[in-house]
Parts: structure tokens; C-alpha cells; sequence
């Protein structure tokens, strides 16, 4: 792997697997706006990207990364980013089994394909690696940080735990050049869908609050909503993308959060700054918004719900290493998410 990567050698391609996703279709338009390099995405979906099949540097397979012959054609390219998961909460219950089969087995198969051809292997894993964080915990830190996760029974750390296992086994794989990414709660326009209507099952928490504010329903905060996240602007994560692009020598064998620090707050707090955005965005007054309802994660989501109560990413090593720190204020990407969604859903 060059040390850098030219983004305007036209000789490049990469490889984008999950490229009809939330993340994936802002990467991929990113990669098309800001690179002379040729794109091969696979997904099961494309609705996000229809704009883009047209392109002549877009190559678009509709297929399974379950598949073997998938695998092995996407690690033809010199550069593999992996987005393809299951990676609602939602499903994480009911699913436990697909999830693990999703988060491990399926980035197992493409890291051994990887390491066989020598491709540099970009693994999107999660903040949720860091398990069931106290309310009092401090900033999560890549390399030192300890991981307590919760009782097998409560199977919500089903997710957590296949894209744990994946991570300890990228960095046992001899001979593979891996980077590992851990997301905390990105957030921007495309996020998941809206139940009913392109999707079925509960979204994560922006497209949940923001369904129910176009659809005149309260607002539910699961557990008092007292969990608290730092919510992360999708084009942040796409320039931390580009960061690693251009440093891949560095990148390389190496974990990075990716999170804003600065815009902490409790799932209380948003629902609230969601509920002021949406009433300013349509010139309501805030008495004329949807409430606010407290429900049981239980009730809400189904036996074996757990949590998390506090997610702080240390963004010292991303600064340190790549140059890199997330700089989108919360009530930005509030504003830019919620007048797509009521652009596109709203009628
Ligand atoms: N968005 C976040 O805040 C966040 C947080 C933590 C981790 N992540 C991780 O980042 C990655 C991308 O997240 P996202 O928010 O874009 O999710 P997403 O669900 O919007 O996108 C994932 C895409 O992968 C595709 N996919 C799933 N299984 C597939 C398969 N077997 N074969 C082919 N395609 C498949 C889906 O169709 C979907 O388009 C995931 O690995 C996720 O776990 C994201």
C-alpha cells in the first residue's frame, strides 16, 4: 500500500461495501465529487444511490456479502471500506443470530480475502465495542480503555459483541493490512428510514424522533432518555475517511474513534433540541410540536433491551496520528437532518 493515496490517479479503484447505505451513500458521493478514482460498491440496496448508477467511474453490484464469490471479487481491489451490517437496535433482539452472522462471520470471510490478496482492509466497527459504559465513565480510549459487556441473556450486546470478536480477529490475522473505525452516533440526512414507509422495524434514534415529530406523534424516550451520546455529523465521518485515505501509512494497523466530544447530551436533551429545531423550521410555535412520552426499553424494543448510559470517544489519537477532529456543532446537523427528512417523507 502507497504511503499516500493521490486522489486524482485515475488508476485507483476501491472497493465500498455497504456503498447504499446511511454512511456509505455521503462516502460515495464524496468519493465521486472529490477524486478522479473508480468506485466498485456492493449492497443489497439502492435506493439511496440512484443518482449515481449512471456514473462511469460507479460500478454497482446488487449482491450479498454473504456470498463467497462476492468476497473474493471485492478483494480484488487494492482498497476495501466495509459498511455493510445490520446495525439497528432494533433488530439486535429478535435477530441476535443474523446479527452475529452480519457483524462477524460475513467481515471474518472478507478480512481472510483481504489478507490473502493484500488489500487494505477499512472496517467500520462501532462505539459499542465499549459495552455497557457507566453514567460516570470517562472518554473511551482506542487502545487502553477496559470492556465490560452485558449479561449474554440481555442480548442486546449481540452487535457489540460480533463487531468486538471481528476486531480481535482483524488484529490477529497475519499478514492483513487492517484500519478499524468506531463510529459514535453519526448523524445527517439519509439516516435509515421511516417505519411504514421505506422500512420496517424502529430506526436509530434521529430517524425515530424525526418520524414521529413529521408524523405528529410523541416523542418516545426509552428509560427516561437519560443515556447520553455525542452525536457526530455524517460529513465529519466522511472527512475522517478521507484523513485515512491520505495517510495510510499511519492508518494502517491502527483503531480510531470518530466522535465529537463537544456535542454530548442526553437522549432527553436531544428529543427536546429536536422538537425546538422542527418548530423553527416550520415556524411553529414549540406548544404546537408532538411531546415528549417515557417508555420501558422492554416495552420498546423487547426482551433482552440494555444499555449504555454514557459514550465519550478521546479524540487525542485521531488528532494526534491524522490530523483529524469532528467539527460540526449538534444544532447544525439537527437542522441539515430534519429538513431533508421532512423534504423527503413529509407530504
Ligand atoms: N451510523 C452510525 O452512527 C454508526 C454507528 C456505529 C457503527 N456504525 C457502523 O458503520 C457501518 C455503516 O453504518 P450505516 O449507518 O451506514 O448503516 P446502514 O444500515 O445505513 O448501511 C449498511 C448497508 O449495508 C448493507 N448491507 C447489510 N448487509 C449486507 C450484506 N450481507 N451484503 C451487502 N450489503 C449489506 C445494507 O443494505 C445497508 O445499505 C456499519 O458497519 C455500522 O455498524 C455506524
Amino acid at each position: 500500500m502507497n504511503a499516500t493515496l493521490r486522489f486524482d490517479d485515475s488508476s485507483i479503484t476501491v472497493a465500498l461495501v455497504g456503498c447504499g447505505g446511511f454512511i456509505g451513500c455521503h462516502l460515495l458521493r464524496a468519493l465521486l465529487e472529490r477524486t478522479q478514482w473508480r468506485i466498485f460498491g456492493v449492497d443489497l440496496d439502492s435506493y439511496r444511490i440512484q443518482e449515481f448508477l449512471s456514473n462511469s467511474r460507479f460500478e454497482f453490484l446488487s449482491a450479498d456479502l454473504a456470498e463467497p464469490a462476492v468476497v473474493e471479487r471485492i478483494a480484488r481491489y487494492p482498497v476495501v471500506v466495509n459498511l455493510a451490517a445490520i446495525c439497528t437496535p432494533g433488530r439486535y433482539m429478535a435477530e441476535a443470530a443474523e446479527v452475529i452472522r452480519s457483524n462477524y462471520n460475513h467481515p471474518a470471510a472478507l478480512a481472510d480475502a483481504c489478507a490473502q490478496s493484500g488489500s487494505w482492509l477499512i472496517h467500520f466497527s462501532t462505539s459499542e465495542i465499549y459495552g455497557k459504559t457507566a453514567a460516570d465513565s470517562s472518554a473511551l480510549v482506542e487502545d487502553e480503555s477496559e470492556i465490560v459487556l452485558g449479561p449474554v441473556t440481555a442480548s442486546r450486546w449481540s452487535y457489540a459483541t460480533a463487531k468486538l470478536l471481528t476486531e480481535r480477529y482483524l488484529t490477529g490475522l497475519a499478514g492483513l493490512n487492517w484500519t478499524v473505525v468506531r463510529p459514535f452516533n453519526f448523524v445527517g440526512p439519509y439516516m435509515d428510514f421511516m417505519p411504514g414507509v421505506d422500512g420496517e422495524g424502529i430506526p436509530r434514534v434521529l430517524a425515530n424522533f424525526s418520524t414521529a415529530l413529521v408524523r405528529g406523534e410523541s416523542l418516545k424516550l426509552v428509560n427516561g432518555g437519560v443515556a447520553k451520546r455525542c452525536f457526530t455529523s455524517v460529513h465529519d465521518a466522511v472527512d475522517f475517511v478521507f484523513c485515512l485515505f491520505a495517510n495510510a501509512n499511519v492508518a494502517i494497523g491502527e483503531a480510531f474513534n470518530v466522535g465529537n466530544a463537544e456535542n454530548e447530551l442526553s437522549i432527553a436533551d436531544l428529543a427536546q433540541m429536536m422538537r425546538l429545531v422542527y418548530a423553527s423550521i416550520k415556524g411553529k410555535s414549540e406548544s404546537d410540536v408532538p411531546g415528549i412520552e417515557v417508555v420501558s426499553g422492554e416495552a420498546y424494543y423487547g426482551k433482552g433491551y440494555d444499555d449504555s448510559m454514557r459514550r465519550l470517544p478521546s479524540v487525542e489519537k485521531a488528532l494526534r496520528l491524522l490530523g483529524f477532529k469532528a467539527i460540526v456543532p449538534l444544532k447544525v446537523s439537527l437542522e441539515e437532518s430534519l429538513r431533508w427528512f421532512i423534504g423527503h417523507y413529509e407530504v
